[in-house]
């Protein structure tokens, strides 16, 4: 389980001016150029006006960019939104999905998540789809029926040879931001299970390559212990990311960590050929 690709990211929301933008994404190539790529993916999602400059300092072998949303339109009478073809001109890796933000405070559906991963697969993007139950759901009993929905709602178009440029962030609303109410590990074990199994349920033996993140609050407490659920591939952060350098300490926490692991793991089999 260790020995998989890895991923970490943050998603700078309404924050970060494009010189600041410019400074986070130089300074976290710097700092974390020593870390070998083959098995370890790092990203930001900055918004959208900083996208250029970005794309043209930052190393793109270093470092993935992606977009916050985008119409699933590429052009037409679509006040305010963003066409693919201008993320495309931007030099943008990925693009985010139904962040619950988008679901809960822009009124987003499942539909217009679907047609936004359908189109973001049509134009080359890796597609990060965000699910994750409010705080209502949960407490209903309701959060297994909520991620299977989202999940099959918004990947139904979505074919098996596309699959390997599709991710999928599971971050409870309750749990995000200023106001999130702590996650316990046994939780977001069990979730990302869950999800894991929906989408093998959907793709059959290929949704196991799917790459699935936790997001909501993650910080320097939590990052290790969640690192080590069942089913989790990378983690998506918000606000313990926006510094360079205590991003770039936490990422090196958790690939320690997993390092150690990998280890553990390679001297316990060891350990089981000898007897
Ligand atoms: P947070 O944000 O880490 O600040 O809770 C997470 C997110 O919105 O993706």
């Amino acid at each position: 389980m260790a020995c998989r690709k890895w991923y970490m990211g943050t998603n700078t929301k309404m924050y970060k001016t494009i010189a600041d933008t410019n400074r986070f994404v130089s300074d976290l190539c710097t700092l974390t150029a020593d870390i070998p790529r083959e098995k370890f993916e790092l990203f930001v999602i900055p918004s959208y006006t900083t996208l250029d400059q970005a794309g043209r300092n930052r190393d793109s072998r270093l470092l993935k960019l992606g977009a916050q949303n985008m119409c699933w339109e590429e052009q037409g009478q679509f006040t305010g939104e963003i066409s693919p073809l201008m993320l495309r001109e931007v030099g943008c890796d990925l693009v985010m999905i139904g962040h619950s933000e988008r679901r809960h405070i822009f009124m987003e559906t499942d539909e217009m998540e679907r047609a936004k991963v359908r189109s973001a697969l049509e134009h080359g993007f890796t597609a990060l789809l965000c699910i994750g139950e409010t705080e209502e759901e949960k407490a209903a009993g309701r959060t297994a029926e909520v991620l299977r929905r989202q999940l099959e709602t918004g990947l139904r178009d979505v074919e098996i040879p596309q699959l390997n440029r599709v991710w999928v962030a599971y971050e409870p609303v309750w749990a995000i931001g200023v106001n999130g109410k702590p996650i316990t590990i046994a939780y977001a074990d069990e979730m990302l299970s869950a999800i894991r199994e929906i989408l093998c349920d959907i793709f059959g033996v290929s949704g196991e390559d799917v790459p699935i993140f936790y997001g909501g609050s993650v910080n320097p407490e939590n990052a290790v212990p969640l690192s080590r659920c069942r089913d989790i591939n990378g983690l998506f952060i918000g606000r313990s990311a926006w510094d360079a350098e205590k991003f770039n300490r936490l990422i090196r926490q958790v690939l320690e960590s997993r390092m150690q692991e990998d280890s553990d793991a390679c001297g316990r089999s060891h350990e089981q050929r000898k007897e």
